[in-house]
């Protein structure tokens, strides 16, 4: 079917000082049959490498693969890829059976056969009791699913998605998560689906490539970025609230090495490997990163390597199933996710808990992730 290899790949728009870089040595690999998600922030150029990939926008320099063959300078009618976008753009005049069966008329499809198929694919995104209406009388998400139908029509082998489901409600949102998924599993198509959205991502995705100001942050598994993000923007980027980041300078102490944040009277403990990672550096700042999550207030008396830290409940949000508590220490602010029960308030003074193996060290310059 097609593995997609994007080798080098730069995109440049515009010359001189009005150049914008908006994707940048982007090396990526996605696998036949993968579910691979984009994700990044808006302007990151996610948009620009789905449009190199289908044919949409020239490269500026690299190659661009399918299956080791060269497309980078074929035309997208030539590349076997459909592309859905964020905005649906359905032909209000036409029913949406036509809707769907248009692609396939142009590429001279007999109308047997674009009948058939266009039921087949109704089927499969839910629509077919709306095949003889026209689309402003359908829901925003149906619309939005006869516009992925009019790309999966064509049956490509590499299927790319950009934000369909930005213009979804939270019940629609889940219930094409959902769609998606299955149609990944039925079709086994190579799919790139691009969003800004982690819950999509982590939802949908084999592997998640991480983009940032033009650059490929990290690929990997909701796992790997979760526990073993590259640096601080995949850290920070990815979970929900997001990482607890702290300045700290190393302190020796009794012969263990602990980090002492900045201001603050907060002092974290090390694993005996992130010690020895730090010493081997010799740096004398770091960036200190810990998830809400991995906080908790339960002293685990059991667990004799439990780090514990003090500091003032300064938020109690409750959220429902969980709370979220933001603490102070000094100057350090940061965040613990803890049960909904608890019922300290304002300005109280806790005992946090932590696993010292959770505790993230970063490079203070480069951000990138040490131990
Ligand atoms: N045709 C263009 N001409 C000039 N600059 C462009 C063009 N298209 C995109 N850019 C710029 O390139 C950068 C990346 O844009 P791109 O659309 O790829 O980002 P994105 O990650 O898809 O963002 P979003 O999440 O907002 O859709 C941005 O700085 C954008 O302004
Ligand atoms: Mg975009």
């Amino acid at each position: 079917m097609a593995r997609v290899t994007l080798a080098d790949v730069n995109k440049i728009y515009g010359t001189g000082t009005r150049a914008v870089h908006a994707v940048q040595d982007l090396d990526l690999t996605i696998n036949d049959g993968e579910f691979v998600a984009l994700l990044g922030p808006s302007g990151c150029g996610k948009t620009s490498t789905l449009r190199m990939i289908v044919g949409l926008e020239s490269v500026t320099s690299g190659r661009i693969r399918f299956d080791g063959q060269d497309v980078t300078h074929l035309e997208p009618q030539q590349r076997n890829v459909a592309m859905a976008f964020e905005t649906y753009a359905l032909y209000p005049n036409f029913t949406i059976e036509e809707n769907l069966t248009f692609p396939l008329e142009v590429q001279g499809v007999p109308p047997k056969e674009r009948r058939r198929r266009a039921h087949q694919v109704a089927e499969m995104l839910r629509i077919t009791p709306v095949l003889k209406e026209k689309p402003p009388g359908l829901s925003g998400g149906q619309q939005q699913r006869v516009s992925l139908g009019r790309a999966l029509i064509r049956e490509p082998a590499v299927f790319i998605l950009d934000e369909v489901m930005s213009h979804l409600d939270a019940h629609l949102k889940f219930q094409m998560l959902f769609d998606l998924k299955r149609l990944h599993r039925d079709l086994k198509r190579t799919m790139i689906y691009v969003t800004h959205d982690q819950v999509e991502a982590l939802a949908l995705a084999d592997r998640i490539a991480v983009m940032s100001n033009a650059k490929l942050q990290q690929v990997g598994g909701r796992a790997a970025l979760y526990n073993r993000p590259a640096n601080a923007f995949v850290a920070d980027f990815i979970g929900e609230p997001p990482t607890n980041f702290f300045t700290a300078r190393p302190l020796q102490e009794n012969g263990s090495l602990t980090m002492q944040v900045d201001n603050s009277t907060l002092r974290f403990q090390l694993s005996s490997e992130a010690q020895a990672a730090v010493n081997a550096t010799g740096g004398e700042r770091f960036i200190v990163g810990l998830r809400p999550q991995n906080l908790t207030l339960d002293p685990n008396r059991g667990d004799p390597n439990r780090g514990r830290l003090k500091a003032a409940i300064a938020i109690n949000e409750y959220l429902g199933e969980r709370s979220i508590l933001t603490l102070e220490s000094g100057k350090a602010r940061f965040r613990a996710l803890v049960p909904p029960e608890t019922a300290a308030g304002q300005r109280d003074i806790i005992d946090l808990f932590y696993d010292p193996t959770r505790v993230m060290i970063f490079d203070a310059e480069t951000e990138d992730l040490i131990v």
